[in-house]
């Protein structure tokens, strides 16, 4: 089967800003695909670019092996979006909004009306599809939008930060739908949560400053990073005279306490060593080594700063 995405070192420039960086990757049919990056790591610019709705500086794209610089119009028809930015029409009403997209693609009434009906359904909307968006609250805005992207049955769906705004319920509803819709499409998505990347996608990369800094599974990122040895370690008594002593050993590469509970990572395995050696016997409540979350690895990676 052919990949259902290739990027071939796309590039977009803003200026002196290089926003993506020769981004490349190929992405195998029916994948759940999660990019990931801190603000202004250049997901939503690689989305427009591969999306169309802007122009790479350099490199290209295929979708189903169309190319997204010389055949716009063939992969506009080949993909759903969903964009950061809700940009529903105003003033039509969720169901003319729904059908007037359906008609851009050229979909008979018989094809589109019983989707739309279905659509509705799915994501409880239905009660509000003669209503105008503006009366919607943002998560049923969200939610109409992301009906709207799946109209016209896409081969490969992007999902811009699908959903921030969203409640629980929604979120979790949004990612049932999400699952079943795996065997008729592929789904690249961007997100800020880890947990949804960490049990939605099959296959998750970690860019920062325009370029992918890791690619895997969510298992195989945790694993890799494993090796930070991170430890929760609670000692008896003593935690101020420790602190001091723990961040003076050059094996300890990040310390984070609460009262006295540490939080230690070490450089490498043979750092537990001098750790414990450091430490009187009988001043040991707990220690116990911590698998690190998704959202380890993206600190790790990415660092603890704050970005514009
Ligand atoms: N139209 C533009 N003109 C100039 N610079 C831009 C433009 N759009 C984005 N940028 C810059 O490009 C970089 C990448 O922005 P982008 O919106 O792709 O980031 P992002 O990863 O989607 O971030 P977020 O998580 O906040 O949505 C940022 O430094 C941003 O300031
Ligand atoms: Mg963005």
């Amino acid at each position: 089967m052919s990949p259902a995405l290739i990027i071939q070192g796309l590039t977009k420039r803003y200026g002196s800003l290089t926003a993506v960086d020769r981004f490349s990757l190929e992405l195998r049919q029916g994948t759940v695909f999660g990019l990931l990056g801190p603000n202004g790591a250049g997901k939503t610019t690689l989305i427009k670019m591969l999306t169309t709705l802007m122009r790479p500086t350099s490199g290209d794209a295929f979708i189903q092996g169309e190319s997204i610089v010389t055949a716009g119009k063939r992969v506009r028809a080949l993909i759903g979006v969903v964009p950061q930015e809700n940009n529903l029409d105003r003033y039509l009403t969720a169901q003319e909004n729904l059908v007037l997209h359906a008609r851009l693609h050229g979909m008979a009434p018989r094809d589109y009306l019983p989707r739309i009906d279905r659509f509705l359904e799915l994501t409880g909307l239905s009660s509000r599809r003669n209503d105008f968006p503006d009366t919607f609250s943002g998560g049923m805005q969200r939610r109409l939008v992301v009906v709207r992207a799946l109209i016209h049955l896409p081969r490969l769906l992007f999902l811009d930060e699908p959903t921030t705004g969203l409640d629980p319920q929604s979120r979790r509803a949004l990612w049932e739908q999400l699952r079943t819709l795996r065997s008729e499409m592929t789904i690249f998505l961007t997100t800020h949560y880890m947990d949804e990347a960490d049990s939605l996608c099959d296959r998750i990369v970690i860019m920062d400053h325009g370029a992918s800094l890791v690619d895997g599974s969510a298992q195989e990122l945790k694993e890799r990073y494993a090796h930070a040895h991170i430890y929760e370690l609670e000692l008896r008594r003593d935690g101020d005279r420790y602190e001091e002593l723990f961040q003076l050993l050059p094996q300890v590469t990040s310390l984070e306490r609460e009262r006295d509970s540490f939080r230690i990572v070490l450089r490498d395995e043979e750092s537990l060593k001098p750790l414990m050696d450091s430490i009187q016997s009988g001043d040991i409540r707990r220690i116990c080594l911590v698998e690190p979350s998704l959202e380890e690895v993206f600190l790790d990676l990415t660092g603890k700063m704050v970005r514009e």
